[in-house]
C-alpha cells in the first residue's frame, strides 16, 4: 500500500483532492481497497465514511475488484430499441456473471450504461475504450476473442 501513501502525498493531504486520490488509488489498484481507503482516511484526516460515501455516490468507483477488462453495455433508448437486452442475456450467459458482476478469471467486468453518445451505431457495447456497434449476439465472440 506504499503506493497509496504516495498519491496522498502527490496531492498534499488536501482535503478538496480526495476524489482525485480515489480516482488515483482506482487507476493503480483496479478498485478501492479498504486497507487504501482507511490510509486516505487517516492522512487526510477525514472519517472513512466519507470516503465510502464517495464511493458508493460516484459510479466509476468500485468497492469490489474489477477485471482487465471492462464490457459497457449500452442501454439507452436507442440501443434498448434495437436489442441491447440480447446483447446483455447473450453476454452474461457467456461469461457466467450477471450484470456488475467480474468474471472468476478476472478478465471481464459486465456492466450496463446509459447512452454512450453513438445512438447511430446501436446497439452499442465498450470494452475498455473501443466502441463496437451494430452488433448482434453472434458478434459477440469474435469481438471478446481480441482480448487476452
Ligand atoms: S442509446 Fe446507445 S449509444 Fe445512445
Amino acid at each position: 500500500m506504499e503506493v497509496v501513501h504516495q498519491i496522498v502525498e502527490k496531492h498534499n493531504r488536501r482535503k478538496s483532492s480526495l476524489i482525485a486520490m480515489m480516482q488515483d488509488v482506482q487507476k493503480s489498484e483496479g478498485y478501492l481497497p479498504r486497507e487504501a481507503l482507511e490510509i486516505v482516511a487517516k492522512e487526510v484526516a477525514v472519517p472513512l465514511s466519507r470516503l465510502y460515501a464517495l464511493a458508493t455516490f460516484y459510479k466509476a468507483f468500485s468497492l469490489t475488484p474489477r477485471g482487465r477488462h471492462i464490457i459497457h453495455v449500452c442501454t439507452g433508448t436507442a440501443c434498448h430499441v434495437r436489442g441491447a437486452d440480447k446483447l446483455m442475456d447473450k453476454l452474461e450467459r457467456d461469461l457466467g456473471v450477471v450484470e456488475g458482476e467480474t468474471t472468476e478469471d478476472g478478465k471481464y467486468t459486465l456492466e450496463g450504461v446509459r447512452c454512450v453518445g453513438c445512438c447511430g451505431l446501436a446497439p452499442v457495447i465498450v470494452v475498455g475504450e473501443n466502441f463496437h456497434g451494430k452488433l448482434s449476439q453472434k458478434d459477440l465472440g469474435k469481438i471478446l476473442d481480441k482480448y487476452e
